[in-house]
């Protein structure tokens, strides 16, 4: 059969069905364990339900709960359960309500449907029947509000198996894998379309929709919202303005926008300068770090490591760059490079975009805690064969940050002229999404550039 590319993120992508079928097993396996372990017969996984404004009517865009996503790709099926017993095909309670003010989940379709005993609801008096009799004997996954909701279920989340859940699911399936190639590719034709607009001159806001046709997704089906930023406004780590005028004067523009196929993100940053050389100098250095840190990405490496190791390398940067002076430990430890560089170097990445478990030494929930005064590090753990994580390192000017060098040790070792000359043009972030391997790794995004 021939696929478009519009199949490859839909239901009908023909090459997922067999994979999927694997990714259940391994769905279920983590189950039984997390369930025994419990003490419990039956997970029942709730989908979640949308929420609704103060004092309005008005629903809030739906966020699925990431575990039911990670059963099944429907991230636009609120008010549904999925009804796991060890050794039983999996329940799907499906529903789908008399409703004229919405849209309604269509009927069950596409590579999934095997997989369940799809037991299609039209109100939700229904719901009970399905669920299993002995109430007792279930423990609950998912955001409960509403007691109703819970159906006399006592166990909601109960520690022992979610630290199980979370922990396995840092280890990605073939499957999730192979969706998350996906969403790394469609994340970078949008990438190319948002690059082309910045060059055309457009401001933030048509940048974004230029983007957003690209991936053919509308803001709430994003996996985070956009960050395109031009000039200073790439100092701002979670920049989200839009502005509508385009800028007189451009200079650069960083760009953090994902997309998502069947609930798996992608999170992809790249950074351009108009038309400044040394600006574009200082890019390419920053790109060729981060290809040196993807590099060392492999199982058995610490990633706490390879965050302080970042810090080591920028501190040369600053220094080759005329940014700082001083040698790397002592970059490090006046807090120079923490100024220039605020965030933690990766994390975990999958039905969310920090994906749950980062910080867990293992099933029972132990916490890796970050090395001290990098409290923003999202992933403490030691890599394992098939964690997906980005990478993205980055070089700013926060104002904010760098006058509270002042007056410190860290002061002398600053060149301000430099600073000031970067400030303009906001920073530098560059961000893949990188495949653990075997002494080895596999570079999603880079990948995803280099097929289009
Ligand atoms: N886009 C959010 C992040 O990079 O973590
Ligand atoms: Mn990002
Ligand atoms: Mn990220």
């Amino acid at each position: 059969m021939i696929c478009t590319m519009d199949d490859n993120y839909s239901d009908k992508n023909p090459s997922l069905g067999a994979l999927y079928a694997e990714h259940i097993e391994t769905v279920c396996a983590r189950h039984d364990h997390a369930l025994e372990q419990a003490g419990a017969n039956h997970a029942v996984i709730y989908s979640g339900n949308p929420k609704i404004a103060f004092l309005d009517d008005y629903q809030m865009p739906f966020k699925p709960n990431p575990h039911f996503v990670c059963w099944a790709p429907l991230t636009s099926l609120p008010f549904s359960f999925i009804v796991y017993t060890p050794g039983e095909k999996p329940v799907l309670i499906y529903f789908q309500p008399h409703d004229y003010w919405h849209v309604v989940p269509g009927t069950p379709d596409g590579y999934w449907t095997n997989q369940f005993d799809i037991r299609v609801i039209h109100s939700m008096d229904d719901i009970g029947a399905h669920l299993p009799v002995n109430r007792k004997n279930c423990i609950i996954v998912g955001e409960i509000q509403d007691n109703a909701l819970g159906f006399g279920i006592e166990r909601i989340n109960p520690t022992t198996a979610v630290n199980i859940l979370h922990y396995a699911r840092g280890v990605k399936t073939q499957y999730e894998l192979a969706v998350m190639r996906l969403a790394s590719r469609r994340g970078a034709t949008g990438h190319i379309a948002a690059a082309a607009a910045f060059r055309d001159g457009l401001a933030e806001f048509d940048i974004h929709r230029a983007y957003c046709k690209a991936v053919s997704h509308v803001d709430p089906e994003l996996p985070y919202g956009n960050i395109v930023a031009l000039n200073e406004h790439g100092a701002v780590l979670h920049y989200t303005d839009l502005e509508r005028e385009a800028p007189t004067d451009l200079r650069s523009f960083l760009i953090d926008a994902g997309a998502q196929v069947h609930g798996y993100a992608s999170d992809i940053t790249r950074t351009y300068s108009f038309a400044d050389q040394r600006f574009q100098e200082l890019i390419d250095r920053m790109d060729a770090m981060q290809q040196d840190i993807v590099n060392q990405v492999q199982s058995g490496v610490d990633f706490r490591d390879l965050h302080i190791g970042t810090h080591k390398m920028l501190a040369e940067i600053l220094v080759e760059t005329d940014l700082a002076a001083g040698d790397p430990d002592t970059l490090l430890e006046t807090g120079v490079t923490s100024a220039f560089f605020p965030h933690g170097l990766g994390h975990l990445l999958g039905t969310q975009v920090h994906d749950v478990g980062g910080f867990m030494e293992n099933e029972s929930g132990t916490i890796i805690d970050p090395p001290s005064g990098h409290r923003y590090l999202r992933l403490t753990r030691v890599l394992e064969e098939n964690m997906v994580l980005t990478i993205e390192p980055g070089l700013y000017v926060v104002d904010l940050l760098l006058e509270n060098l002042r007056g410190t040790p860290a002061e002398g070792h600053v060149n301000w002229e430099g600073v000031d000359w970067l400030r303009p043009y906001g920073g530098i972030r560059i961000e893949d999404n990188v495949r653990v391997l075997v002494n080895d790794r596999e570079n999603l995004t880079r990948d995803a550039f280099a097929q289009l």
